[in-house]
């Protein structure tokens, strides 16, 4: 094998084989095809995009780098949710907890922070001590006594992800529908679960920037999963602005804790629900979708779905004294308001500018060895349709580290429109 054959083969456009996408990965794994290299190939497949054939063979591949789970010996309904990116995204966090403790077991493999979007692992990880890189025993293990686990990619499970995904981060080869497809889809085989939900997020801060795409991203990905005899279901969410009233990373947790405790934002709750009954009306828990909201709402009003989490971070490392004392956990040294310059109502909002914003204040990474920031974030006051009047604070942006507060404004104050217009916004897109 002869690595710049292929990329020079899919860079004009033709077809590569199974064994060239196999031989290329594993590969790359073993060092001997290097970071160079697998950024040239990663920019051509983004170009040139991949056949059907092509992106199953790298779906296969990405999976049989590493280990499979099997929960074929657990007695309860074993499923999933992913989200394929966005700007305060934090529903895997409550949604997770909330399944499992509905009876649904969740074996969660997540990604960190990729492109201008957050991560569920990064956010995890500003919980002290809480571990997201168990070994595959103590996962199993962990699924089979609390029903749920969340954690990464690892050596033992999709390691070609865990080094592609953290490839294209600094790459820019992040929105491609069969990159998307292999890295969501070898992680969600890889857990052995029979059931799964997809949240295909779309607009102006998702990787999908229009409905025709996500439909497409949506159809892809369903197709690979009923391929592999799981049962998918797709949201269509709308990401034309950030979810929730916070982005970045402790201060997504809090709100997720706020979440799990029954005071969580209405659309962030919204799209938990509308994942949650997809997954419980699989499992037969629930007989209509009405049936499958009111027990996610009772799971949270009697402090079950709050209880599970509290376990899983007991297990995975954590402290539960420190979710109990959330507000006074990684406070950050510096803040500053974006006020409004005029009177009318929020006409949009530029979520990818937001986004990257989260990147300067500290919640990404630049290249792949960056440190985050815990306590680095956005809150937001307004969103699109509320009314604002002059000098009213839009949002608040903050971090501990004063030289990345300077280039989050500078995108931050791009990033609202206020016009005349009160304009509604679709949560849900068919
Ligand atoms: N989520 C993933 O796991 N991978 C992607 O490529 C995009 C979203």
């Amino acid at each position: 094998m002869i690595p710049s054959e292929i990329i020079k083969q899919k860079r004009n456009g033709n077809e590569i084989s199974h064994a060239q996408i196999k031989d290329f990965i594993n590969g790359y794994l073993s060092e001997e095809i290097p970071e160079y290299q697998m950024s040239a190939l990663l920019m051509a497949i983004f170009f040139n995009g991949m056949t059907e054939s092509e992106i199953s063979a790298l779906v296969d591949v990405m999976l049989n780098s590493g280990e499979r789970m099997d929960f074929t010996h657990h007695s309860n309904y074993v499923a999933d949710k992913h989200s394929t990116g966005g700007v305060g995204d934090k529903v895997s966090i409550i949604l997770g907890p909330l399944l499992a403790a509905a009876g649904i077991a969740i074996p969660m493999l997540s990604g960190r922070s990729l492109g201008h979007t957050g991560g569920t692992l990064d956010k995890l990880e500003t919980i002290p001590g809480f571990k997201v890189n168990i070994n595959l025993d103590d996962f199993r293990k962990q699924v089979d006594s609390i029903g749920i686990a969340m954690i990464g990619q690892t050596e033992d499970i999709c390691p070609a992800d865990r080094r592609m995904y953290a490839l294209r981060d600094v790459t820019g080869t992040i929105e491609s529908i069969p990159l998307i497809s292999g890295s969501i889809m070898s992680k969600k085989i890889a857990e052995g679960i029979s059931g799964l939900v997809l949240d295909i997020k779309t607009g102006n801060g998702a990787f999908m920037k229009n409905i025709d795409d996500a439909h497409i991203l949506g159809d892809t990905l369903t197709k690979i999963g009923n391929a592999f005899n799981i049962n998918t279901d797709v949201v269509y969410t709308s990401m034309n602005q950030p979810l929730g009233k916070t982005a970045g990373l402790w201060c997504e947790v809090r709100e997720s804790i706020d979440g799990l405790k029954g005071n969580g934002p209405d659309d962030t709750m919204q799209v938990t629900f509308e994942l949650g009954a997809k997954l419980i009306l699989q499992a037969g828990l629930s007989k209509t979708q009405s049936e499958a909201i009111a027990l996610q709402n009772e799971l949270i009003s009697n402090g079950k779905a709050y209880e599970k989490f509290i376990e899983m971070v007991e297990y995975q490392g954590g402290n539960p004294q420190d979710i109990e004392n959330y507000n006074q956990l990684h406070q950050p040294k510096l803040s500053k308001s974006l006020k409004s310059e005029e009177s009318g109502y929020i006409q949009s909002m530029d979520t990818y500018k937001i986004g990257l914003a989260t990147i300067e204040l500290g919640c990404g990474r630049k290249k792949t060895t960056d440190m985050v920031d815990p306590t680095a974030g956005i809150q937001f006051y307004k969103k699109i349709g509320d009314k604002v009047n002059r000098d009213d604070t839009l949002l608040k942006f903050f971090n501990s580290n004063n030289s990345k507060l300077v280039p989050a404004e500078v995108l931050l104050k791009e990033s609202i429109q206020i016009g005349g217009k009160k304009v509604e916004h679709k949560l849900f897109l068919d």
